[in-house]
């Protein structure tokens, strides 16, 4: 792109993930790189962010004539926005790049999932070829592929499982507040027995179990059953053959970001498990089984998960360091991913296990979001 500022819009940077977004803007100096145009979907006239200095009012999301002003749009709003406004946007004959956190485009064959510390060369490749479309992809993917993409990477996979252990913040903030809430009702039925050192356990335990059990709906209005003191091994949509819909992201969103598969002509990597709902606040942790192409030490394992990018770090393989350095409030706010527990499995020398964490707010959405802004203002 040229020299001048581009105008870049603004959608749904008020919601959690836009506003971990403006965070990280505002940390790593984007605004001072663009021409800031902030919309909303409600507040249209109103002030626009003081951080941006962009001096103009809010603008309404909804109007395409607005958005067409933009070189760039970058949204967080969501997916009914997207398909709400996308096809009409581009139909007015918009011809700006387009970079979403919602997955409605994701699988679209002109839409390349942007995560550049793993797939730089994808992204660059469908920019020679105009590509227009960027979306950020599945939390749990993401974060996974900046832990363990290098052994992708060097075609060491022959498969993968990923049993994940996904933050209440995946779904939300409304989310997160659900689950404070079920924690704090489940401590209020039993504060009495725990002051008590004497009290017996087993009535502890059932009471909190009539208490999850007869939970009031609107105390689960958003999870639809207790996740405090309990997990959901079922997330998003029901695809009806058995695979829920995060599941599904994992293996087609997975060989997408690595630029394989029917659409590109390749054989895709298998990659399956099971996603589950557990009691973390913003952190998704995942267990990985690696069954690689041939037997190599773990050693060298380590050093090429260590080199790949600046983000990945190797927890040695002990109680220790994994206590410490291996846990979701360890990882939290941090852009750190952590990959740790790497150890050969009991069923082969090409069997490889993994335990690794990322912050689904950071390189699970906002993240990979602003960094291909700047490579679109560097392009
Ligand atoms: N689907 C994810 C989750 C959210 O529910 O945890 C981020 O893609």
């Amino acid at each position: 792109m040229s020299s001048a500022r581009k105008v870049t819009g603004l959608v749904g940077w008020r919601g959690m993930v836009g506003s971990v977004l403006m965070d990280r803007m505002q940390a790593e100096g984007d605004f001072d790189l663009i021409e800031p145009l902030f919309f909303s979907t409600s507040n249209a006239g109103g002030d626009a962010p003081a951080f941006a200095r962009s001096g103009e009012k809010l603008q309404d999301a909804m109007d395409i004539a607005a958005l067409k002003r933009c070189d760039i749009i970058i949204t967080a709003q969501g997916g009914d926005y997207t398909t709400e406004v996308f096809g009409k946007l581009r139909s007015a004959g918009w011809t700006g790049h387009w970079i979403d956190a919602a997955s409605s485009l994701r699988m679209q064959e002109d839409a390349v999932i942007v995560l550049d510390p793993v797939n730089l060369p994808v992204i660059q490749a469908a920019l020679a070829k105009g590509g227009r479309n960027w979306i950020g992809g599945n939390c749990t993917v993401s974060c996974m592929l900046m832990g363990v993409g290098a052994l992708f990477k060097a075609g060491l996979v022959e498969w993968m499982t990923s049993m994940t252990y996904q933050a209440a913040s995946g779904g939300g903030a409304q989310h997160m507040r659900e689950l404070l809430t079920q924690f704090g009702s489940l401590h209020a039925e039993v504060r009495d027995l725990l002051a008590d050192p004497q009290s017996a356990i087993l009535e502890i335990d059932r009471r909190i179990l009539g208490r999850q059990q007869s939970m009031p709906a609107a105390e689960m209005a958003n999870f639809g059953v207790p996740l405090g003191g309990s997990l959901i091994p079922w997330i998003d949509k029901d695809l009806g053959d058995g695979i829920s819909r995060e599941e599904w992201k994992g293996g087609a969103e997975t060989n997408k970001i690595l630029g394989q598969g029917p659409a590109f002509g390749t054989a895709s990597i298998p990659v399956d498990g099971f996603c589950v709902r557990v009691g973390a606040m913003r952190c998704h942790s995942q267990a990985l089984t690696f069954k690689l192409k041939k037997d190599v030490p773990t050693a060298d394992i380590e050093a090429m998960i260590a080199a790949d990018n600046a983000w990945a770090k190797v927890v040695p393989n002990n109680r220790e360091a994994t206590m410490q350095g291996l846990t979701p409030v360890a990882v939290t706010g941090t852009l750190d991913i952590p990959v740790g527990r790497i150890r050969k499995l009991a069923m082969g020398p090409e069997y490889v296990g993994a335990f690794t964490i990322g912050d689904q707010l950071l390189w699970g959405a906002a993240e990979p979001l602003r960094r291909m802004l700047r490579i679109l203002l560097d392009h």
